[in-house]
């Protein structure tokens, strides 16, 4: 017998099968059997054979990766194999979406090369200004950067040559530099003022700010602090695995429809408050409760389950904690010290002490994720709550273009069919409108 197997025993028909067990990178992390394996264990020889039943995916790897690996026991999270605490002390936004990519982090030339295709590709087709006007002047910038990105498939029809692989790349430029000049005109728009076109002479982030907050200086000088922050913040956004936006782009994007119909799919699935909504979601909650002397009320709601869910707590996969609040939560102070104390947080320092120390926090093993501080660094900076989001889908756009190309070229994977467990009634007749 095979020492790496799993023996299984159908006490309904007493046979017994041998199931090999798989291994990824390490060995302790991802030992797995194939699902399929478990289809030849039937009842008897009509029936269908035996599925596994795992709503939310909470025990099922639906794929093979080397993007990014995670083990939420040890809180530990890596890009390509580098640790993320050691890619937001030294890189950059545009040189992690380059490694998510690749695989390799990029020479000096092989980086220049990378930050030039990208400048070449800001701009937006001047129609896509008329569509962003077309929606109300309060739209949630997130419902305008879904519809928008989904639009982008009907400029660039070429994108449907999902097999070709320069037609892959000339989608990943277009769609890592144009999401922030997409996200930029919806907040402008959210506020009434002009759009401000790229200056491809900044960064990235320097680029992405020009266009938010340009009033009528002749050049744009981004504060480096900050510039800095939100390079550091997008760094930490830029992937995270089998997430359920990341799930969303690998599922759509396996039926073949082209990136940008399959982004726009993956940011309606970020905007919810259990996923990339949740920082919007903190804020809120944080605004609610008002003061600090209010945290042990709303902590006793939270338990009580009045209250809802203690928002920017707890993570599927983490279980220790979230390596990126830690960095989150130090930015936090940097960026403070240029705009002034978000006056919120106190009551977030308050409802982490109390949270931390509490026996139901403390079982249920949650702890503070990434979107626990976002939210207050983006608040001190000047963004509205509704961007919140949007500053996720931004960088997150790497981790989800990365994936997609993973899955599209992987030859074990199909189009994402998953089965279903049939409860409802068995065959009936039909029964006419008189006799019901
Ligand atoms: N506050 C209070 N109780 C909670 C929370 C919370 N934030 N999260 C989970 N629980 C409780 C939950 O009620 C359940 O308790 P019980 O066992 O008594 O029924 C237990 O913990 C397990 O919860 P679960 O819903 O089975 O856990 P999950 O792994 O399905 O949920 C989660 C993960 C992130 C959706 C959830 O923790 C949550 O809703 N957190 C708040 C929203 C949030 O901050 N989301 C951002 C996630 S990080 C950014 C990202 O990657 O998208």
């Amino acid at each position: 017998m095979n020492a790496h197997s799993l023996t299984i025993i159908d006490n309904r028909t007493g046979i017994s099968y041998e199931i090999p067990i798989k291994y990824g990178t390490y060995p302790g992390y991802g030992a797995s059997i194939n699902a399929l394996e478990l289809r030849q264990i039937k009842a008897s020889a009509d029936d269908f054979g035996l599925l596994t039943y795992d709503p939310g995916y909470t025990n099922t790897a639906s794929c093979k990766s080397s993007v990014t690996f995670l083990d939420g026991e040890r809180g530990t999270l890596q890009y390509r194999g580098y640790p993320i605490e050691q890619l937001a002390e030294h890189s950059t936004y545009l040189e992690t979406a380059y490694l998510l990519q690749y695989g390799e982090l990029p020479d000096a030339v092989q980086l220049a090369a990378w930050r030039k295709d990208i400048g070449l590709h800001t701009f937006v087709h001047e129609n896509i200004k008329k569509l962003i006007n077309s929606f109300r002047h309060d739209a949630h910038p997130m419902g305008t950067l879904v519809g928008t990105v989904g639009a982008l498939s009907t400029f660039y029809p070429d994108a449907k040559n999902i097999h070709d692989e320069s037609c892959r790349q000339k989608q990943v430029w277009r769609l890592i530099a144009k999401m922030p000049t997409l996200a930029a005109f919806a907040y402008r728009h959210s506020r009434g003022l002009p759009y401000v076109y790229p200056d491809d002479n900044l960064s990235y982030v320097g680029n992405f700010m020009n266009m938010l907050w340009k009033i009528s200086e002749l050049k744009y000088q981004p504060n480096p602090v900050l510039e800095k922050a939100i390079d550091v913040l997008f760094i930490l956004h830029a992937d995270h695995e089998q997430n359920c936006s990341t799930s969303a782009m690998r599922a759509v994007g396996s039926s073949y429809t082209d990136p940008f119909s399959a982004s726009s799919a993956a940011i309606a699935a970020l905007y919810g408050p259990q996923h990339g909504g949740a920082n919007e979601a903190v804020l809120r909650m944080l605004n609610d409760i008002g003061s600090v002397d209010q945290v042990p009320n709303f902590i006793k709601s939270v338990k009580s389950g009045e209250g809802g869910r203690l928002m920017g707590f707890g993570h599927r996969v983490y279980k220790s904690y979230d390596p990126r609040a830690k960095i989150c939560k130090k930015i936090a102070y940097d960026v403070f010290a240029v705009t002034g104390a978000n006056p919120l947080i106190d009551i977030a320092l308050e409802l982490e002490r109390i949270a931390l120390a509490d026996d139901y926090f403390i079982s249920r093993h949650l702890y503070p994720n990434v979107d626990f501080y976002s939210g207050l660094i983006y608040q001190a900076m000047g963004f509205p709550v509704g961007m919140f989001p949007v500053l996720f889908a931004i960088p997150r756009t790497a981790g989800w273009l990365a994936q997609w190309q993973e899955c599209l070229l992987d030859p074990e994977q199909k189009i994402a069919r998953p089965r279903q467990v049939y409860c409802g009634n068995q065959v009936r007749d039909y029964v006419p409108m008189h006799k019901r």
